[in-house]
């Protein structure tokens, strides 16, 4: 049988096919556009989704036995507010994971509701990127619009209702909303009142691997695919890359280097960071992870690269980067802000501690370096929480990198576990499709099957010590920046 994974990602969506054995036997990528209408606002056409979605899976189909396609499913960007009419049409642009227009509505959250309300009812306070601040937003600065809202969805929620007809969404993404009461796998229907809304306004939550429903006859006509393809509910991107990389059961790591950078620590028990700067939010296995999200990562070096630079090989510039721990340039990663630790959409990139003989090479490196620092500070918090992690898996596009690679693995001192595909959330839809059609009798039986570890990066002490004394500078800069953060706007 095959089985079709869609990563609906903030630059393209990314699908992917999977046979029985977990063998992946295509890709395809289509890309569509981010609008940034004010600086940190960024949003997303759903229709834009949908329509290059469904060309992505007639390329993906191309040249497969149609007839044995047996399920689809997801990991897709978290938080992004969908909101559609009466007449499930599209209300406006989607309001995005990574957009911080919210800093109001988050303030009213955190400080007139309370961070201990908020973390009662759904485990996790208001960050600008989750979805609860939005909606009030919406509510505050276009009641048109909120008057007109009959469904409230998240972005993959929007391609399974397009496939399947049916409202619906999954724990793992549900979790970032802010409406969700993680620890019972439930809307919560405190956080519904908060923000002026109805239960029947959201969709029906699923497990991650349930199936919500066959394909509509003329989906399954334009893909040419049999009737009773089955679509499983899926997972936030996290999640899924999660799945799609073996970061299931107890006490296991996956770093994520996306647009996004998270690390993402799974757990069979329900825990909550006492700081709130960890999400504590519901896995896709059908238990609990604690994630520290970063806005900016491999999207760091995409604009260093493309915009700055101005050139495609990111390989050939960081070939010239020759010693590692003696970089006496930082960067600040925040080039939208920041969400994990620090909880702050006024913080700003910075390059520090330039001087006349500082090359290219040593500023590629300081914004390499920079994300590394960066996730440091999340992987510090679950460390301060007892949380014992030696070893890592990693995915996403900067996980393509070796330097970038051996950087994590030293600056953190972790293991990083390179696997057969860096594929993540493409590869665990795919892994999900496939449970909810009975392939594999669970999820953690997938990723036992599925997931090769091929490479293992061994951290080296004495690079981690150099790395532990840089770090320790880096730490310094952020506090120090802060209050020009709030001048600079
Ligand atoms: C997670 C988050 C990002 C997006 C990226 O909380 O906001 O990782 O899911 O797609």
């Amino acid at each position: 049988m095959l089985y079709i994974g869609i990563d609906l990602g903030t630059s393209a969506v990314k699908l992917l096919l999977m046979d029985s054995e977990g063998k992946i036997r295509n890709i395809v990528s289509r890309e569509y556009p981010i609008y940034f209408p004010h600086p940190g606002w960024s949003e997303q056409r759903p229709e834009d989704w949908y329509e290059q979605t469904m060309i992505g899976m007639e390329e993906l189909l191309a040249d497969a036995d149609k007839s044995q396609v047996a399920g689809i499913s997801f990991g897709g960007q978290m938080h992004g507010l969908v909101i559609l009419d009466k007449d499930d049409k599209v209300i406006r642009p989607a309001l995005l994971w990574n957009d911080g227009r919210t800093y109001e509505e988050c303030d009213y959250l955190n400080n007139v509701i309370g961070k201990e309300k908020l973390s009662e009812y759904t485990a996790n306070i208001s960050f600008t990127g989750f979805t609860a601040p939005k909606i009030l937003w919406v509510k505050n600065k276009e009641p048109e619009n909120f008057a007109r809202i009959a469904k409230i969805m998240l972005p993959k929620d929007y391609i399974a209702y397009k496939l399947t007809g049916v409202h619906c969404t999954d724990v793992s993404d549900a979790s970032g909303m802010l409406l969700f009461d993680v620890k019972n796998r439930r809307w919560s229907k405190e956080m519904c009142e908060i923000c002026g809304i109805t239960q029947n306004q959201l969709a029906t939550c699923y497990e991650s691997y349930e199936s919500v429903g066959c394909v509509l006859p003329g989906i399954a006509d334009r893909l040419g695919i049999p009737h009773n393809v089955k679509v499983a509910a899926g997972a936030g991107d996290n999640a899924a890359a999660a799945v799609g990389t073996g970061t299931v059961g107890d006490g296991m790591c996956n770093i994520s280097l996306g647009t996004s950078g998270t690390i993402f620590i799974s757990s069979k028990k329900f825990g909550v960071d006492k700081y709130n700067a960890l999400h504590s939010f519901a896995h896709a296995d059908g238990s609990y992870h604690l994630m520290g999200c970063m806005l900016s990562a491999a999207s760091c070096n995409k604009w260093w690269m493309d915009d700055i630079i101005g050139t495609t090989d990111y390989a050939a510039q960081q070939e010239a980067i020759e010693k590692l721990g003696e970089n006496h340039v930082y960067f600040l990663p925040y080039l939208m802000g920041e969400r994990s630790p620090h909880n702050n959409p006024n913080a700003r990139a910075t390059f520090i501690g330039m001087t006349m003989d500082t090359t290219r090479a040593d500023m590629t490196q300081a914004v390499l370096e920079g994300v590394a620092f960066a996730l440091r500070d999340s992987f510090e918090v679950a460390k301060s929480l007892g949380i014992q992690i030696e070893r890592t898996k990693i995915c996403g596009g900067g996980a393509k990198s070796p330097l970038w690679r051996k950087m994590i693995a030293n600056i953190l001192n972790l293991k990083v576990d390179v696997i057969e595909s860096e594929e993540g959330p493409s590869l665990g839809g795919a892994m999900l499709a496939a449970v909810a059609c009975g392939e594999y009798a669970s999820v953690e039986e997938a990723a036992a099957k599925i997931v090769k570890v091929v490479d293992t990066v061994e951290p080296d002490p004495e690079l981690v010590a150099k790395y532990d004394r840089r770090y320790a500078q880096f730490k310094e800069i952020y506090p120090a920046c802060k209050p020009l953060f709030e001048i600079i706007k």
